[in-house]
């Protein structure tokens, strides 16, 4: 049996060859341990010991150990190792006619039922089973020749016993052990086979996963540049974001300059207002987002003033109710003037509603309660509080007690009442006061 693949014959030839000179060379080791039990029979057990163990001291073991060191250094080791098992079972043969020769009685080998031929079959089965078939059945046989001549040459024993018997055996077995490795072929080539198709699919996942890393990183680069460009873009839009809300808060603080530069009583009004508002805001707990309109709307709340006669808005005395009315237009004005202005509040709608009441008796519209905007209801507190505080054209400062005490009094009537109680909370028991500015 051959694999149909050329290459992978050869590979699995190379590998077998590489097996089996690792093989024979521990064999080496095996048959100096054999032959130094050799030794031991001689020395102990037999009268001619001393010659015997000295063709095996100076012949198998050294030629053992030399083919086990120089197989184990050099790149020849397929080489050395062949040659020197072949080597090996010469010898072996050569000792055990050597022991038959020299050693006639019960221990040695007086025929061939003798222990060494076991040995040396023994050896045989052991340095043949890696080899494949055509070569385990030529050394088998060839070693069987050498040890057969041998007999015949050189001992006493009943040449015709020996072919009847032992040579038979000894045959039997050389055959069997070249049969046996059609198995351990199979087996091998089995295993090679499997280790292959393992060692393939590695191989495919192992370049899978190469490409699959390749791309990741490509798309993790792709990724990481998109990402660079992303913060850019958002870096940029915060300071595109942030230029606009100065610009915002700049043309804010235009319009409240132009507010007060022609009504000089009221100057500060509407930032004090504005701030209080906030921070009733604040203390109802409403959004930062809402706080913020709330802040910027009070901020020019009363914008609508610029369209009323100056004379008006700094006349020392009490005014007419045309002068009055005049005045109240000023809510309405500010709606107009706010109303196509960009912005993420509703400015214009605050400034609107911001002299409304709660029962309805506030102007320019006359809302009622919900119809009120809670921005335009806290502001409308923040309003009065300030204004009452504050000194006038036709009268001095009420105080804030007198201010805190209208709002208690209408709460509920002109008055949200959570935002009544917020700001008398933030008076009262938080001690907040108007700043001097
Ligand atoms: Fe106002």
């Amino acid at each position: 049996m051959v694999f149909a693949d050329r290459s992978m014959e050869e590979r699995f030839l190379s590998q077998h060859r590489d097996d089996t000179a690792e093989y024979l060379r521990w064999a080496c080791l095996v048959g100096a341990a054999i032959m130094i039990g050799f030794m031991w029979q001689d020395s102990i057990i037999s009268a001619s010991g001393y010659k015997a163990s000295v063709i095996r001291l100076f012949g198998a073991l050294p030629v053992s150990a030399l083919a086990w060191y120089l197989s184990r250094n050099l790149r020849v080791r397929r080489f050395i190792s062949y040659i020197s098992a072949f080597f090996w079972l010469i010898y072996a043969c050569f000792t055990a006619t050597l022991l038959i020769i020299y050693e006639p009685g019960p221990y040695g080998l007086t025929s061939s039922n003798g222990v060494a031929s076991i040995l040396l079959l023994l050896l045989g089965v052991f340095l043949l089973s890696n080899l494949r078939f055509w070569a385990s059945l030529l050394v088998g046989l060839l070693t069987l020749l050498i040890y057969t001549v041998s007999v015949a040459l050189w001992t006493k024993a009943d040449f015709g016993n020996f072919i009847g018997g032992d040579f038979l055996a000894a045959l039997v077995i050389v055959i069997g052990l070249a049969a046996k490795t059609l198995f351990t072929d199979r087996a091998r080539r089995w295993l090679f086979e499997t280790s292959e198709l393992l060692r393939q699919s590695y191989t495919m996942v192992e370049q899978q996963v190469q490409e699959r890393t390749a791309e990741l990183q490509v798309t993790n680069t792709h990724l990481t540049a998109e990402i660079a460009v992303r913060k850019r873009a958002e870096k940029q839009l915060e300071n595109t974001l942030e230029s606009l809300r100065k610009a915002f808060g700049a043309t804010v603080q235009v319009m409240v300059s132009a507010v007060e530069s022609r009504d000089p009583y009221t100057a500060g009004h509407q930032i004090r207002s504005a701030n209080l508002a906030r921070n009733i805001a604040t203390e109802m707990g409403l959004s930062l987002e809402k706080i913020e309109g709330i802040r910027i709307a009070g901020t020019i709340h009363d914008i609508g003033k610029l369209s009323i006669p100056a004379e008006i808005l700094s006349k020392p005395t009490k005014l007419s109710e045309i002068e009055f009315s005049l005045i109240k237009e000023h809510a309405r004005k500010g709606f107009e003037m706010l109303k196509d202005v960009e912005s993420p509040w509703p400015l214009a709608e605050i400034v609107h509603q911001h002299h409304e009441r709660i029962d309805g008796s506030g102007y320019p519209r006359n809302l009622k309660g919900e119809e009120i905007c809670m921005e335009a209801r806290i502001l409308a507190v923040a309003d009065v509080v300030e204004a009452m505080a504050s000194h006038r054209p036709y009268r001095p400062g009420l105080g804030i007690d007198a201010a805190l005490n209208e709002i208690e009094k209408n709460r509920g009537i002109f008055y949200d009442d959570a935002v009544a109680d917020a700001c008398l909370r933030l008076f009262r028991e938080k001690g907040y006061r108007f700043s001097e500015a």
